[in-house]
């Protein structure tokens, strides 16, 4: 590939995936309406502010920038906000992925790079998940994401555009150098709530849920680093170069349950985590976990964050430089 052309390059996972292209020298451009994402994650000389819903504009950039591939990050990712608006979800994540992609064909774009999610699976019980099981989404996000997922096999179908459907399960962690770090407005992910429920405060966790047929009772998920994620991006589009196409989940292939993330919290910090148990959070599956062999295999990817705590240090890392940018701002 010679140009690509990031959505959501602003957000979490995206701007990790951009540093990543500047530790490369890769080129490329960032589209992203900011929505969701900081601009101080991504160099101003790479952003193109501009809604991924815009066509022709999406068209006209692709053309000017002899873009070859497009990595799409940009969606909005929350299952509970999905139940609630789903609207809003089939609008961003649907709509305006179709747009993108009608865009992308007419500039005769060779590659598409899709941000799925382990969502797209729904309840599995406690067995690993293959690419090849059936997908059985249990919330809208879910659904918006299996949807785009058949829109790409159908296009590489038809047309012939290769592509890539990157099934991430938990992202968690912080870039250890650079100030990118998980800043979700709200935030509603496990380990930054944890986190926060160690450090000077009175923020408090709530588990959600003790009584799940796992063997701690809470719920068990894979956890992978973002700068993994990253590079299995990379990897992927060199696939690519050599493949029509690519189905693979990104995780470590490893559970840990909400306990075992608290633990290592308190493990790495010394502070013991403010927590309390609470009702199930509608919608999560018990156990979330990849048969994460398929990108070893076809990818030649491993993780470098290999464990739980490895992921949990950076994210602590990540946030004190989060707290830290919210003062300088003040
Ligand atoms: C992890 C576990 C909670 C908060 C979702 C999507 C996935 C991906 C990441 C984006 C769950 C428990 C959480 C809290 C808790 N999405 N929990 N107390 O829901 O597994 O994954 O986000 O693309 O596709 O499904 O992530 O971090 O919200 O929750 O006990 O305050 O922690 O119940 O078991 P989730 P999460």
């Amino acid at each position: 590939m010679n140009h690509l052309l990031v959505t959501g390059g602003a957000g979490y996972i995206g701007s990790h995936f951009c540093a990543e292209l500047d530790r490369l020298q890769f080129p490329y451009t960032v589209i992203d309406d900011l929505s969701r994402g900081r601009a101080a994650s991504v160099a101003a000389s790479r952003l193109v502010v501009e809604d991924i819903g815009n066509g022709e504009a999406v068209e006209r950039l692709i053309r000017e920038r002899s873009i070859d591939c497009v990595v799409h990050f940009a969606a909005y990712a929350y299952v509970g906000e999905s139940v609630e608006k789903p609207a809003a979800y089939y609008a961003n994540n649907v709509v305006k992925s179709f747009a993108l992609l009608e865009a992308a064909r007419r500039a005769e774009v060779r590659a598409f790079v899709f941000s799925s999610s382990c969502t797209t699976y729904g309840e599995v019980g406690a067995r690993l998940i293959a690419e090849t099981d059936v997908q059985h989404p249990t919330n809208p996000y879910g659904d918006t994401k299996v949807a785009v997922e058949r829109m790409l096999a159908n296009y590489g179908a038809a047309y012939g555009m290769r592509f890539a459907i990157l099934r991430y399960f938990n992202a968690a962690g912080a870039h250890p150098a650079l100030p990118l770090f998980e800043a979700h407005e709200p935030e509603t992910h496990l380990i930054p709530l944890v986190i926060r429920a160690a450090r000077p405060g009175d923020a408090r966790l709530q588990v959600f849920g003790d009584d799940y047929p796992t063997p701690d009772g809470t719920c068990v998920r894979d956890y992978i680093h973002v700068c993994d994620l990253a590079s299995a991006h990379v990897a992927a589009l060199r696939y690519l170069e050599r493949e029509p196409s690519l189905v693979c989940n990104l995780g470590l292939g490893r559970g840990y349950s909400v306990l075992d993330v608290i633990a290592s919290v308190e493990r790495l910090s010394g502070r013991k985590v403010r927590a309390s148990i609470a009702p199930r959070r509608a919608g999560d599956p018990a156990s979330l976990v990849a048969d994460a062999s398929k990108a070893r295999r076809e990818l030649g990817w491993s993780p470098v964050n290999d464990s739980l705590d490895a992921i949990v240090a950076t994210a602590w890392a990540g946030e004190e430089r989060r707290v830290r940018s919210i003062v300088e701002r003040s």
